[in-house]
């Protein structure tokens, strides 16, 4: 099944709202979703009809590694300013959720929690990446593979709930090892070819193999399981030649929306929305 029009429309309109350019604050309250990756922490911001208004994207400095919050008090000051910023354009937040990878239990959940506290913002709820990927992307069925920094979390999603979970470190990090020996670059620089459109159709054989590994740790985890169509997401699905290779090696129809990037973090925001109405029911 493909991305549907209004999922990536609704994608866009999160990546216009992260300049905070001009962003008129909307009238009622407003629902925050908090996304602590190995690469990125991302804030995103809707408002009570689940349309993005606000948001924040900063690199995360390895505060966060591998669904690990490693430098707490680092994690706690990026989303510190990521929040006085879109605080001081004008917007209130309060309620608000975080994720966690699939897998994560207890206290390491609980510390994504904690981190949003920190900034005085209510946790109404926690929610697992690839269920918040799946409200963005209107799905139900079908597995969602979320290849972002450090990790790959493969999700099987069945009648809107996660039937199979998994997180395995594998991620653009390794993409980045594999061209910083090739070309003798620093990794920084690695990460920053492979994000230049110019350069991309160069480097992927080079990248292939990396990308074939990804796939065959993604096949090995959904054999068994009855999977329509695979939905990719995360930084790493934005390499253009990536769902060539997933759909060959997993023999699956792959779908990915036009800005996989943003997925995960703008379904938080819509998770606070849904979680907020039974926090307060309740
Ligand atoms: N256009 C692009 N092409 C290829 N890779 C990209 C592109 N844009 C971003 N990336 C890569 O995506 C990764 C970040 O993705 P994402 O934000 O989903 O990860 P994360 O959530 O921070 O990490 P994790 O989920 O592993 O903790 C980085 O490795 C980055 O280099
Ligand atoms: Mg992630």
């Amino acid at each position: 099944m493909p991305i549907n029009d209004s999922a990536n429309q609704r994608i866009a309109d999160f990546d216009a709202a992260l300049t905070l350019n001009g962003n008129q604050p909307p009238e009622g309250p407003l629902y925050t979703g908090v996304d602590l990756g190995t690469a990125y922490i991302v804030t995103a911001v809707v408002d009570r009809l689940g349309n993005p208004v606000a948001g924040a994207l900063t690199h995360s400095k390895s505060s966060v590694r591998d669904g690990l919050i490693l430098d707490y008090v680092g994690a706690v000051n990026i989303l510190r300013q990521q929040v006085a910023m879109i605080r001081g354009a004008g917007f209130s937040l309060q309620a608000a959720a975080a994720a966690y990878p699939p897998g994560t239990v207890g206290r390491n959940a609980k510390a994504f929690g904690n981190v949003l506290d920190s900034v005085r913002l209510e946790v109404v709820g926690l929610i697992d990446e690839p269920t918040a990927a799946s409200m963005v992307l209107g799905i139900t069925d079908g597995a969602v593979v979320d290849i972002g920094g450090g990790t790959t979390g493969i999700s099987v999603i069945k009648d809107g709930k996660v039937a199979y979970t998994a997180d395995e470190p594998t991620g653009g990090i390794h993409v980045d090892l594999v061209l910083a020996g090739h070309y003798k670059i620093p990794d920084y620089e690695a990460e920053k070819m492979k994000r230049d459109p110019e350069r991309q159709s160069e480097i992927l054989p080079l990248i292939t193999p990396v990308f074939e590994k990804m796939a065959s740790i993604v096949r090995k985890h959904l054999k068994g399981h009855q999977v329509g169509t695979l939905y990719l997401v995360g930084g790493t699905s934005c390499f253009p030649g990536i769902e060539a290779v997933m759909e060959m090696e997993t023999h699956l129809p792959v779908s990915r929306p036009d800005n996989p990037l943003l997925v995960t973090p703008l379904g938080i925001a819509l998770s606070c929305l849904e979680q907020s109405h039974n926090f307060r029911n309740a």
